[in-house]
């Protein structure tokens, strides 16, 4: 697994370009968007391979639905089931593939495969399944929270302070139990309401020719917020968007 960075097509480390030069060929998830058409990532990733390993091959394979139903992922214990069998679905398919074509495989994870992302756990069901074999090697990558704090020059945290990293659906929670600086991820909207008085730093479509950067007052930047999200999705096709939460008045990095 090769972490490539979040966007930007030189975000990318010299190990992991490395790792893709030597690799027989690679292999990624291909999504339906939501507005049709192609899949934005998967053609980014072509680009970053077409850049770094030129002929190296990465074949897509098609991603199973997943059940975006508010009855079916309303708690977490739904949304994690919904999430568990989608990942059964995802391994079944990338077994087929990989039971097909033998050689030293490289899988470009967007960001690092750390944050938020299947991969590694989709490999590992693959394994217990006990029909292949293989060994899995990580190289990490620069991820989406890390190019949001270089672009605001931020340290995430006060002196010695706390970072929570979260996803959009468990803000609240995390509000709620007291934190105070907080990186949202996964957002399919903004669920900012009531939390005015908060210092915001966002960043929508980070290391692409959209990228667009917003800090304030949640207050004051909400609405321009909603707008870039909208405004980035109509033009560029996709919107992906991170950004630091910190409570109250110490905006100081
Ligand atoms: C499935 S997670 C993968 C995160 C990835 N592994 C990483 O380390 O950045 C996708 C989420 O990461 C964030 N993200 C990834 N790329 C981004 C980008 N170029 N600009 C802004 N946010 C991004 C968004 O919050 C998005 O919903």
């Amino acid at each position: 697994m090769v972490g490539i960075g979040s966007g930007g097509l030189d975000q990318i480390t010299v190990e992991a370009v490395q790792a893709l030069r030597e690799s027989d060929f690679a292999l990624a998830a291909v999504k339906r968007p939501s507005a049709g058409g192609e899949d934005p990532l998967f053609t980014r990733r072509v680009e970053l391979l077409g850049r770094h390993a030129p002929g190296l091959e990465l074949v897509g394979v098609q991603d199973p639905e997943r059940d975006r139903s508010s009855s079916s992922t309303s708690t977490h214990g739904d949304y994690r089931g919904v999430v568990l069998d989608w990942h059964e679905a995802r391994a079944l398919a990338w077994e087929q593939v990989l039971a097909e074509r033998p050689g030293d495989v490289a899988i470009p994870v967007w960001g690092d495969p750390a944050f938020y992302d299947s991969t590694l756990r989709i490999l590992d069901r693959i394994t217990e399944r006990g029909r292949l074999t293989f060994e899995v090697q990580v190289l990490p990558g620069i991820s989406a929270l890390q190019v949001l704090a270089a672009r605001h020059r931020l340290v995430l945290h006060e002196i010695g302070g706390t970072v929570t990293v979260t996803t959009g659906r468990r803000l609240r929670e995390v509000v709620a139990a007291g934190a105070d600086n907080v990186v949202v991820m996964l957002n399919s909207d903004l669920p900012l309401d009531g939390l005015d008085e908060w210092h915001i730093w966002w960043g929508g479509n980070l290391g692409d020719a959209g990228e667009t950067l917003v800090a304030g007052r949640v207050g004051d930047v909400l609405a321009d917020l909603r707008q870039a999200r909208e405004r980035l999705r109509a033009e560029h096709g996709w919107v992906m968007d991170v950004y630091l939460l910190r409570r109250g008045e110490d905006v100081s990095g």
